[in-house]
This record gives C-alpha cells, structure tokens and sequence, in this order.
C-alpha cells in the first residue's frame, strides 16, 4: 500500500462521483499561483462536508481555517436559502486569495470572513450574538485544537456537528513522548473529547492523495 495508489484512488472516487466545478479548480489554481501551501481538504472531503451540512439542514456554520478558501465554497454551495457561514483565517493574503474565490464562485454574500487569530476573533463573534452554528469546521493551527473545541461547543447547540480535520497525523498522534506541537494539541483534544460529556465523537482514520490523516466528528448531546 502506497501514498501513489491511495492517490490513485483519489482520483478514481473523484472522476466517478464529484462533479467537476470550474470554480472550484480555479480557486485551487489560483491558491497556488499565489504561493498558498497545498493543504486544503480534498474534493472528496470537500464533498463530504457539503453532505454533512446537507443531512443535517445547515444553515449556520462556522469555519477555523480559511486559506484560500476552497472549503468555504464547499460548505457555501450546500448552505439552503438564507444560510451563512463565518470563516476565520489569519493570515491577509490567504484571506485576500480567498475573497477573490468566493468572488468568482458567487458566494461572497453568504460568506462573512474574519480576519485575525482565531482565539481573538470568536471572543467577538460571541460576544456580537453570532450562533448557535449548527456545523463547525475546525482546520486551522492543530496546537490550538482544544481551544477552538471548547469555543464550538459554546458556540453550538444539540444535534451541532464539530468536524476536526488531521487529528491523524500519518499515526504520529499515538506518539505521547511527541515534542511536536501539532501533535500535542491533537492528543490534547483527544483527551478533551473523552472527557467531554456534552458530544459524542469518533474519529475515522483516512488515506489519500493528502497521505495518511484523519479526521473527527463530534455531534453535541442534548441536554
Ligand atoms: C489547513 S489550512 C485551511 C484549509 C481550508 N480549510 C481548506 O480546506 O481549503 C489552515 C489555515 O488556517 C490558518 N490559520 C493558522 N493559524 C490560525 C489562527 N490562529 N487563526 C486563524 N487562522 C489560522 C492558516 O493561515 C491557514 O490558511
């Protein structure tokens, strides 16, 4: 088993069932013209996050992690009528890459971007009554992961889905001696999550043309 037939398989799953979208390859393009790092979600991923906002009637979701916004376009496309998203990224030319994407995608007007550290911003976006978000998307810093999940779940109400995207790490997440940072704010989550009695989580293992990772989803428990 290979990183080059995972990718493979990629793109079989991708030609068979994810329509092509010229906006979206164009914001890929366009991310890379302009120097942006390569770690956006998949299409297939993409897809699946458009799924989860769909099964569950979305219409208020809130993304930690912008970068050229290619996510966000996922997660506007699946948005009903009168649906909106926040999107949080600090870096301004990430933030200035995606603005023009969501431009030439038409979904300016259903997308608030907030640029900034995310730990300043979503004291402001509660403190301005924003939420609760019934889908939360967390792909930004991993160090800060336990941080953006205690913010979702304020943020959130029963039946919310909280999705954390690389909290495998090509395995390095069962590594408890890791120095790295990224992997510390995982395990770190993890252990949160465990504890958390207000969601109910599992995290799935995945392969890819991104290489080995995973993600999390958690749906916040009544009462
Ligand atoms: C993995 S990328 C997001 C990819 C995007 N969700 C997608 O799939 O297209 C992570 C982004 O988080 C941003 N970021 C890093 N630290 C941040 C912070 N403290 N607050 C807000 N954004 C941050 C980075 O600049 C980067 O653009």
């Amino acid at each position: 088993m290979s990183e080059e037939l995972w990718t493979a398989v990629d793109c079989y799953v991708t030609d068979a069932l994810i329509a092509s979208d010229a906006d979206l390859a164009a914001a890929l393009r366009d991310s890379a013209a302009a120097g942006l790092p390569a770690i956006n979600v998949t299409p297939n991923f993409g897809k699946l996050l458009q799924l989860l906002v769909r099964i569950t009637g979305a219409r208020n979701v809130l993304e930690i992690g912008t970068l050229g916004g290619y996510s966000t376009i996922w997660l506007a496309r699946a948005l009903p009528p009168g649906g909106r998203i926040i999107t949080l990224e600090a870096e301004p030319r990430h933030a200035d890459v995606a603005r023009a994407n969501f431009a030439r995608a038409g979904v300016t007007g259903v997308i608030d971007l907030r640029l900034g550290r995310a730990l300043d911003t979503l004291p402001k976006i509660a403190a301005e009554g924003w939420g609760p978000f019934d889908v939360i998307f967390i792909d930004a810093d991993k160090e800060n992961n336990p941080e953006y999940f205690t913010w979702a779940i304020k943020l959130s109400r029963p039946g919310s889905l909280i999705i954390v995207d690389n909290v495998v790490r090509k395995g390095k997440v069962i590594d408890a001696g890791s120095t790295d940072p990224m992997i510390q704010g995982t395990r770190r989550l993890y252990e949160m999550v465990s504890r958390e009695k207000r969601v109910s989580a599992t995290a799935i293992q995945t392969v890819g043309s991104k290489g080995y990772d995973g993600i999390l989803i958690a749906r916040v428990n009544e009462g």
